[in-house]
């Protein structure tokens, strides 16, 4: 990944920007989850944008969106909600750039803990987690649709 990331920000830096997404881009994030995970109908993406403390913000290679990430403030603690790489873009360090952007805006806010919800069976998310210093706390039994469970993970951030 260390190559990967050398490439990013030496050549392609300019090319790259990460910018929080609005009501308006509403169909720029259902097009982008279609094309990927198909978690949320247009309507569940409206409702995103409307709950308290939830903020949305794109990962942009020129301006092409290739990554999302939906977070919710809840008193000193931010959830993860939706963390997604467009599958052409992956392994490329890309995912690594939007968390560590995360992390950096949290701790900003001063918040103490990121917590997310993972598939048991998403090898790939809990090696990704894993990296960024998150433990699993818990899990949720048939957490997802079709029965399959959870595991709550959490980091902890260093506030100023
Ligand atoms: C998880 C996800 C966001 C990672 O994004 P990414 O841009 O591929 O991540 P990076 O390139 O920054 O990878 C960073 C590290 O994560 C781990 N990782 C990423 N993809 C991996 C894979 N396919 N297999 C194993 N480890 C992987 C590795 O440790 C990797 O470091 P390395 O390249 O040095 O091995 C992406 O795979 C994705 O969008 N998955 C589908 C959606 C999803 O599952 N989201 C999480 C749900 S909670």
């Amino acid at each position: 990944m260390t190559q990967d990331l050398n490439f990013l920000t030496h050549k392609h830096n300019k090319m790259i920007s990460i910018k929080e997404l609005k009501v308006k881009d509403i169909d720029l994030c259902y097009e982008f989850d279609s094309n990927t995970i198909s978690l949320w109908s247009k309507k569940q993406w409206a409702d995103e944008f409307k709950k308290e403390g939830t903020k949305i913000v794109g990962l942009f290679f020129t301006n092409l969106v290739i990554g999302i990430c939906v977070f919710q403030l809840v008193l000193d603690e931010a959830q993860i909600n939706y963390f997604v790489v467009n599958k052409k873009f992956r392994k490329k360090g890309f995912g690594s750039l939007l968390m560590s952007y995360l992390i950096k805006k949290c701790e900003k806010l001063n918040l103490n803990k990121l917590l997310l919800e993972v598939s048991l069976s998403n090898v790939t998310a809990e090696r990704f987690y894993t990296r960024f210093d998150f433990s699993t706390v818990g899990t949720r039994k048939n957490y997802y649709k079709d029965g399959s469970h959870a595991l709550l993970k959490e980091k902890k951030l260093t506030t100023k």
